[in-house]
């Protein structure tokens, strides 16, 4: 929980959250998502969120901005440091219709004045933000750092009004290049990039410690994310020499991983037993890569041993499917109910789908 983290310098502000409709159970945090694609950024934050703390509830402000009743800053930090499509994720301050209100609402010692601070923004005019900054300079004595800053503001134009949020940590920085699938030892043009990858791990619902399986792992993107996050990592491949690349990528980038087998994940009896979570990218397009098999097939091949190999007993478990849009979806629907659907628009003869399902 936040220390004091809201500290409200007279009896009733003026310029709370309320009076521009919020809903008071929404403060705690919120989450300031890059622009790219459409539903997935703000589907990953509310699978995190509910992989973390279960009972925590999500508003969408904006199409960039979601907020949680989650006050958790470890948490926090977990959550927006997972995500692959998050900006900036941290303690909920205040949210007004104006710049000099927001200032007005926070505390004046919110921070430390021997510390430095910089003011972020996605959306709002740079002017603005320079305005907020120089307020907030004022009112806490601590001093602006444009190149290490200690602490940052977050300030974002809402559907609502203006939102201010604070992240004590700093914020994160993600290093896609080195993992780009050029830069591993092992490459095929059906490798997706490490941000993708990452977001389809989170929406597994994994958490470190538990185990994720790609049954489709191709040149082990997923694996290679989920690894990084501490979880216990699995992987198969139906072809030999793609599984060894597989392999091969992972030890490349040294990770700590359990195993990846060869092995046909559609075939009756899978050697998988006890996953927390499965997300994976089915084959689609050239035959050699599914040995003559429909992506429908598979899809509901695979779908039929999921359920099975899932872990039981701990409430739902998930399994999501990137595939084709155009493909007709047929999963084991005593198993699995349809949770979510996603799109990613890839070119004029290609769009994803990613199909999250849930164990019923
Ligand atoms: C779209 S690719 C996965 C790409 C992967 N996400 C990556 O980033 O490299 C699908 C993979 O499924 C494998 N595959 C095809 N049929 C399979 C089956 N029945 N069981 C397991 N793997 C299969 C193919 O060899 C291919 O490597």
């Amino acid at each position: 929980m936040f220390p004091a983290a809201i500290e409200w310098s007279s009896a009733a502000p003026p310029n709370s959250a309320f009076s521009i409709g919020l809903d008071a159970e929404m403060i705690g945090s919120f989450y300031v998502l890059s622009g790219e694609e459409l539903t997935l950024p703000q589907a990953e934050i509310r699978a995190l969120i509910e992989t973390y703390a279960p009972a925590a509830k999500t508003q969408s402000l904006s199409s960039r901005v979601i907020s949680s009743n989650l006050n958790d800053s470890a948490l926090i930090q977990r959550v927006s440091r997972r995500a692959a499509y998050c900006r900036f994720g941290g303690e909920f301050l205040c949210a007004a219709d104006s710049v000099q209100a927001l200032a007005d609402g926070i505390s004046k010692s919110i921070i430390d004045p021997d510390s430095s601070f910089e003011v972020s923004s996605e959306t709002l005019d740079r002017s603005l933000v320079g305005d907020l900054g120089a307020l907030i300079k004022q009112r806490t004595g601590a001093r602006v750092s444009l190149e290490e800053p200690q602490c940052v503001f977050q300030v974002e134009s809402t559907d609502r009004g203006l939102v201010l949020g604070l992240s004590r940590s700093g914020f994160k920085k993600f290093s896609w290049r080195q993992r780009r699938p050029r830069a591993r030892k092992f490459f095929l043009p059906s490798a997706i990039y490490p941000k993708l990858a990452c977001l389809l791990v989170n929406l597994s619902r994994v958490k470190e410690g538990e185990v994720f399986l790609d049954p489709f792992c191709g040149t082990g993107s997923l694996l290679i994310e989920s690894s990084l996050m501490g979880i216990r990592t699995i992987g198969s491949d139906l072809t030999r020499w793609i599984a060894r690349g597989a392999l091969l990528n992972l030890k490349g980038l040294s990770m700590d991983f359990e195993g990846i087998l060869r092995c046909d994940a559609t075939a009756a009896k899978l050697p998988f037993h006890s996953v927390d979570g499965i997300s994976t990218d089915v084959p689609y397009g050239r035959a050699s890569s599914t040995r003559g098999k429909e992506t429908e097939t598979i899809v509901r091949e695979f779908s039929a041993q999921a359920s099975e190999i899932l872990a039981r007993g701990k409430g739902s478990k998930y399994c999501v499917i990137m595939h084709p849009s155009h493909i007709k979806f047929d999963f084991d629907s005593t198993a699995f109910e349809l949770a979510e659907r996603h799109f990613i628009y890839v070119h004029r003869n290609l769009t994803r789908a990613v199909s999250v399902l849930r164990t019923r």
